[in-house]
């Protein structure tokens, strides 16, 4: 167990910005950053980092949290992950308690899957590196194909021996199981006897985009027309191929910085551009892109380009999978190699400067290249030319983008040479069409998937509660003095003279008075446990501070603190300085605030007393009691309509 003061180290050090920054590209806006929500799909920005605050928040989806419930969220790290993974960044050491027999066992199967896997990697290297025949072949393969040991190294390749089942043998006397050994398909049984998946071949590590190793390609060193070139990582609970692209971890800091994300078949060509200095590159592996993947790219940015062998197979490679792109939104250039040439033979055959510079001069803008192209193909048939400007038409009306269809309509119409009426009246049909089979699909799903049929999360997305709710009031009382229980607002009190006279009173102390005084209890479990917490602040005369519940040991008083203390407009404004910032007319205001929150929830419970007060007259047979009730009663109505004058409603009845 990482003991608390190597936590609250961690949790002073981690900056959220560095942190959020690794994965979400982000953009300054004011005191707080913005960007693409990773957490749900959204094409213009409203998740928000606020360095001064340490935290982040989705206006779209509600996600919000400090460092560590990033991680957790994002990476799907274990807490104990996420401060290991904050520690490493920071280097800062971490003192330890022994793990418990408990501990241990509480490891996740997943957790097992990863460190088998990088196991696996460290195996698979050293054995490149070390062993006689891992020198003698996987080596020397590599170096024949030019790739340097820096690259090597820095890519973890490796190379599994050919013997029958080495690796198995390995890992089984290091502690792992045969099941976790099938489920990473690093082993394969026949026989009940368990042999190396990979075994004789070359080994290229998949990552995860935090360096973590998921799964392995493995290639092999003779050309063998009866088997296949490379053996994948079957899926797993850790291994998806659908949702990670070779690289990018290697590739998304470079992404970032050149505003643009180069696409390849194969593995050696991620490897080998990187080699030439071009680090902006990840691979498909030899599939179309997955929308999955597509989103995975367009966190770092908007552009991608698609580097292919110049054959007529890698130009119709091309055009698979980038209407999805489109779609996305992205825009999409391509570059062809000559034919018979990939990215890596190139890099191989030319200097890095060179390489750079053809890339650069031969990007052309996909839509424009795919019209050329097909124009070649149809001369002057006029039956031609009408499927072409179909085909056309069916590729620009993907685009999302009201302002980048209607340039693409320009350029297309000219290249084509006909009016650019006739490209926007075919567009338009087509994305009539589709906005009507997508209303109708929607409606279908709508007509079949009743609310109660949602999982509980998409539930609660989907119902916002009531705001005569009993939660709804009290998260608005904990609001207000988590976020202006510092802060003091003029009251009537009287002197020792028994003069009237306005004094300052403190928030916090107002509102914990006044609802202990009265024997209030809340009811919603979290906001609950905040009051607790209010109340010993306050009787303990300490600052309140939001970062006491920002970084809250209970997950759920650090997500709702998180989702009462941002707003849109909140989230720009810094604890401090809220004073000189635009303030808020709730702020402007804040003795109303109070007072309605307070009387809120006071006449919520009021309401409640008035219910269960009814049920028992009505239920009471001895006249006395009844009457006493029935004072009760009236004494709870005087109060409620007290409130209801106060806030401000006419009462009529
Ligand atoms: P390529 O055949 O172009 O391989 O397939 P490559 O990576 O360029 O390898 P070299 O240059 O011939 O050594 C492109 C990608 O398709 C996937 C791999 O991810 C490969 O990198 N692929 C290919 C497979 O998964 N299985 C195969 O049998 C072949
Ligand atoms: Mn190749």
């Amino acid at each position: 167990m990482i003991t608390p003061d190597t936590v609250s180290k961690i949790f002073e050090t981690a900056r959220i910005d560095e942190v959020v920054g690794e994965f979400v590209k982000l953009k300054r806006r004011g005191v707080n950053l913005v960007g693409l929500c990773p957490f749900h799909d959204e094409k213009t920005p409203s998740f928000s980092v606020s360095p001064a605050r340490g935290i982040y928040k989705c206006f779209g989806c509600g996600k919000g949290g400090n460092a560590v419930n990033f991680l957790m969220e994002h990476e799907h790290f274990t807490y104990p992950e996420a401060l290991r993974y904050l520690a490493k960044k920071y280097n800062i050491e971490i003192e330890e308690k022994e793990l418990s027999e408990e501990d241990k066992k509480e490891q996740s199967e997943k957790e097992t899957l990863f460190l088998l896997s990088s196991f696996a990697q460290k195996y698979f290297h050293e054995t490149l590196i070390q062993s006689e025949e891992g020198k003698a072949i996987g080596l020397t393969y590599f170096k024949e194909r030019g790739f340097s040991k820096e690259i090597i190294i820095k890519f973890g390749l490796g190379y599994c021996p050919a013997k029958w089942d080495h690796f198995t043998r390995h890992a089984l006397n290091n502690g792992y199981k045969k099941e976790h050994l099938t489920k990473t398909s690093l082993s394969k049984s026949k026989d009940h006897q368990l042999y190396d998946t990979f075994r004789g071949r070359i080994v290229f590590p998949v990552h995860n985009l935090s360096g973590r190793v998921l799964g392995f390609g493995a290639r092999i060193l003779t050309s063998d027309p009866k088997k296949p070139k490379y053996i994948n990582s079957a899926e797993s609970e850790i291994y998806k191929k659908s949702k990670i692209l070779y690289g990018i971890y290697f590739a998304k800091s470079s992404i970032i910085s050149s505003d643009n994300c180069y696409i390849t078949e194969g593995y050696t060509d991620v490897i080998s551009l990187h080699q030439a200095g071009i680090e902006n590159v990840v691979a498909s592996s030899g599939t179309s892109l997955t929308v999955d993947q597509i989103r995975l790219i367009r966190r770092y940015t908007n552009n991608i380009t698609l580097l292919f062998d110049g054959d007529p197979a890698g130009v119709k490679a091309a055009f698979r999978g980038v209407d999805l792109v489109l779609e996305q939104g992205l825009n999409v250039k391509i570059v062809l190699f000559a034919e018979g040439e990939d990215p890596d033979s190139f890099c191989r055959n030319n200097r890095p400067a060179d390489i750079k510079k053809f890339v650069d001069e031969n990007s052309y803008d996909f839509i424009s290249f795919k019209t050329n192209l097909l124009l070649e193909e149809t001369g002057n048939d006029p039956v031609k030319k009408a499927g072409l400007i179909k085909e056309i038409a069916s590729t620009i009306a993907l685009i999302p983008d009201n302002i980048a269809r209607t340039l693409y309509i320009q350029k297309c119409s000219k290249l084509m040479n006909i009016e650019e009426k006739w490209l926007f009246a075919e567009i338009n049909k087509i994305r009539r069409q589709k906005f009507h089979k997508e209303r109708l699909k929607k409606s279908a799903e709508e007509a079949e998937l009743p609310r109660s049929a949602l999982p509980d999360e998409q539930k609660k997305d989907v119902e916002l509660q009531p705001a005569d709710s009993v939660e709804f009031k009290e998260k608005e009382l904990i609001r207000v003095m988590l976020a202006y229980g510092h802060k003091d607002i003029m009251l009537d009190a009287v002197n020792e003279d028994n003069r009237p006279v306005v004094v300052p009173f403190n928030v916090l102390r107002v509102l914990v008075e006044d609802i202990e005084s009265e024997g209030l209890v809340l009811e919603t479990p979290v906001c609950r446990k905040i009051f607790e917490e209010l109340k010993s602040v306050y009787y303990n005369q300490k600052e309140l501070n939001e970062q006491l519940f920002f970084n809250h040991d209970d997950d759920k008083i650090r997500k709702l603190a998180v989702e009462l203390l941002t707003t849109p407009y909140s989230l720009s404004e810094n604890w401090e300085n809220k004073k000189r910032i635009s303030v808020s007319t709730e702020e402007d205001n804040l003795k109303k605030t109070v007072f309605d929150v307070l009387y809120n929830f006071k006449l919520l419970k009021l309401d409640k007393m008035i219910q269960e007060n009814l049920e028992k007259q009505n239920n009471e047979e001895d006249p006395v009691k009844k009457m006493e009730y029935q004072k009760i009663f009236k004494n709870l109505k005087e109060k409620r309509n007290h409130f209801d004058r106060e806030l401000g409603r006419v009462v009529i009845k």
